[in-house]
């Protein structure tokens, strides 16, 4: 979005660059961009990579649908603008972390691929990776960790992904995990790989 109500905001730049905080971290920034189904293994699988990138002494931070949509977002909803403008918000929000040197992981269902190119439109290559988390409909729906499924199907949830509202599942991700049919450890092994290259940034 350009400066439509704030012409006059000047940017302010500053001395302590993306390259400074890079080098005192000794790893580059990036956003590892989760995306897939609700109860696919998202959030599961963003905050175990995260803590494994933790421990290997990395500068992480996890921006989860469920807790992001309490506060930054809590005036949206589920209609296809409001999620669209959730999923900015975030995008604008994880260049900022990125920006400040910060691997930044997302866990949000962004079910358009509209919406998905977009934010990947926002960032140069090296700095933005799509991770499909690909479970099947039928796992999700078993699994129902929030209730969810099953509220929707009772007609309790309008526009409920999956069920009432679609997703469109990336054709060309940077990372495809089978989160319905390989074990966490096995997901987060190919997710660190990943990372690993984009850390080095080759
Ligand atoms: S997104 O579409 O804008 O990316 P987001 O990831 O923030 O969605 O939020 C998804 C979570 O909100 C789901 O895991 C579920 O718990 C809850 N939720 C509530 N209503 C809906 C709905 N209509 N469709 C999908 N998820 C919903």
């Amino acid at each position: 979005m350009n400066q439509e109500k704030s012409p006059n905001a000047v940017w302010h730049h500053a001395t302590v660059t993306r390259a400074r905080r890079q080098r005192l971290n000794d790893h580059r920034s990036f956003v590892l961009w989760f995306t897939g189904l609700s109860g696919a293994g998202k959030s599961t699988l963003a905050h175990e990579v995260e803590e494994r990138l933790h421990r290997q002494g990395r500068r992480t931070f996890v921006f989860d649908g469920d807790n992001v949509r309490h506060g930054l977002c809590a005036d949206l909803g589920f209609a296809a603008k409001d999620r669209a403008e959730n999923l900015r918000r975030i995008g604008e929000m994880s260049r900022l972390f990125v920006e400040a040197g910060i691997i930044s992981l997302t866990a949000f269902i962004s079910p358009f691929r509209s919406d998905r190119q977009r934010i990947r439109n926002m960032f140069a290559p090296g700095d933005f990776y799509e991770i499909f988390c690909d479970c099947p409909m039928e796992i999700c729906e078993e699994r129902d960790v929030k209730g969810m499924y099953r509220r929707a199907r009772a007609g309790e949830i309008p526009g409920f992904t999956g069920v009432s509202a679609p997703y469109e599942p990336p054709e060309r991700p940077d990372l495809r995990v089978f989160t319905g049919r390989d074990s966490l450890e096995t997901c987060v092994g190919q997710v660190l790989a990943l990372a690993a290259t984009a850390m080095r940034g080759n």
